[in-house]
């Protein structure tokens, strides 16, 4: 590699620094030595411009829109494979073979039912919490019943914590939306793949068998695709944090379910067809972006711009191009369908949007093809996080078999009260 170290010069000295070349991508500057040589530290807030790791899982370009998954391209896996094959890609770095798949999807299988006293848990709640909050509860207290996956250094428990929480993730999050509707919660059924499981167990009733439209677990199983992994995000770096700590694989990944539930991050999807509703017909769209331009107004386009994405976000492509197909397919007309399309369109053409690289991102349309399905808009986040525990919990693995991973534990630029002593209350 030619010129392997960067020379950052101080005031009165410089300090060399070496450079670490990844696969693809830029390359970054090591700074481990830079706070003993400069005594500076470096400031990053929202680390924009800072590699928390090495990884080997997902790889964005967000300048071109480009998107691979253990160097494989969204659009061909999207195209090509299945959820489940695409999780196990993410967790061991190589699409399987028919035997591997086989061994695989059989233990996923054969762990999907959530213990018994899980329900008496999700019945604490009262009927009217939101999914997320029973899901992040519920993933977390898995460690209470599953105390054979909790040696985070045996890498065979790593693997049966990762089968595990693939496997219920669904279980739990449908038995959470049948206990908000009343409903009785429905077992797995093993005869039925991951995601037609899932659906039955979201939408069947005692009372008549559940006829499926193929089209819904096609088009949901390509959302959770799309939705598997995504680099260092803002839930991914949280379980990668909270998994630094030695926190079981449950633990790190609620923390991560309570990381993608805020609305700047999974919980856009939500948050966007809350405002194509508000928004309501393509004649308000012009007024829309206007107050997503007026910073006073405190609105956001949701489901627009991207911290890395400067491009089009190349899922947001792929499930505009299912919305029609999927739409049509169900025989739904959706009118916040015509209004996400005219906002597109009119937020593109918009310098406000131009000079700052707002593109469509994942969550733009998402929310369009979850409600033809008949899902409720509170689960919207819930089918990211199904999806994304595959990620996150390839992440978690990952980091563990890194033999130089340290406790992840970042500095601060302190802007306080400078040292001071204690006054008595009667002399203050
Ligand atoms: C996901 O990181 C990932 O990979 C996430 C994700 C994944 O798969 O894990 O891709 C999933 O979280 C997608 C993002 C979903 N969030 C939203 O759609 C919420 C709306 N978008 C934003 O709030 C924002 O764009 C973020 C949070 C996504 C990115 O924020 P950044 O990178 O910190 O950008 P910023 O807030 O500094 O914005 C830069 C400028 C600002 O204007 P100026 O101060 O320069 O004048 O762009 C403006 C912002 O005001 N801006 C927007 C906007 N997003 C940014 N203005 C209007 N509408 C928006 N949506």
């Amino acid at each position: 590699m030619p010129n392997d170290n960067i020379t950052l010069t101080a005031a009165d000295r410089s300090v060399s620094l070496p450079l670490v070349h990844g696969s693809l991508g830029p390359s970054c500057i090591d700074i481990a030595a830079l706070y003993r040589d400069t005594g500076h530290f470096t400031y990053d807030p929202g680390y924009a411009a800072t590699a928390s790791c090495k990884s080997a899982i997902t790889y964005i370009d967000g300048d071109k829109g480009v998107l691979l998954y253990r160097g494989y391209p969204i659009e061909q896996l999207a195209e090509q494979s299945r959820f489940l094959e695409v999780a196990y890609l993410l967790l061991e770095g190589e699409l399987p073979t028919v035997a591997q798949m086989t061994k695989f999807e059989d233990a996923v299988t054969h762990h999907t039912m959530m213990h018994e006293s899980l329900k008496n848990f999700l019945h604490g709640f009262h009927y009217d919490a939101h999914p997320m909050a029973m899901l992040c509860a519920s993933i977390a207290s898995l460690s209470a019943f599953y105390h054979d996956t909790l040696d985070i250094n045996d890498p065979a428990q790593r693997k049966l914590a990762a089968i595990r929480l693939i496997a219920k993730m669904p279980t739990i999050a449908a038995a959470a939306y049948r206990y908000s509707i009343g409903w009785p919660i429905r077992y797995p059924r093993n005869n039925l793949e991951y995601v037609t499981r899932f659906l039955h167990m979201m939408f069947e009733v005692p009372s008549e068998p559940l006829n499926l439209n193929p089209v819904a677990a096609r088009a949901l199983d390509l959302l959770f695709i799309l939705h598997a992994d995504h680099e260092q995000n803002a839930s991914t770096s949280t379980v990668r944090l909270v998994g630094s700590t030695g926190a079981n694989p449950y633990a790190s990944v609620a923390a991560g379910i309570a990381a993608l539930w805020g609305p700047a991050h999974g919980g856009a999807n939500e948050a966007v067809l809350k405002m194509l509703a508000q928004i309501g017909d393509p004649k308000h769209v012009d007024q829309a972006v206007a107050r997503a331009k007026d910073k006073e107004s405190g609105f956001r386009l949701m489901g627009f711009g991207h911290r890395v994405y400067k491009n089009f976000d190349p899922r947001a492509r792929i499930i505009r191009a299912m919305c029609h197909q999927v739409l049509a397919e169900l025989g739904v007309n959706d009118p916040l369908l015509e209004v996400a399309l005219k906002l597109e369109e009119a937020a593109l053409k918009d310098e406000y949007f131009i000079e700052r690289k707002l593109y469509p991102n994942v969550d733009f349309y998402s929310g369009i093809i979850y409600k033809a399905l008949r899902i409720p808009t509170e689960m919207f986040t819930v089918m990211f996080a199904i999806a994304r525990t595959a990620g996150w919990i390839a992440h978690w693995i990952e980091q563990h078999e890194t033999p130089d991973a340290r406790i992840g534990r970042p500095r601060q630029v302190y802007t306080g009260a400078l040292k001071r002593d204690y006054v008595a209350l009667d002399k203050r």
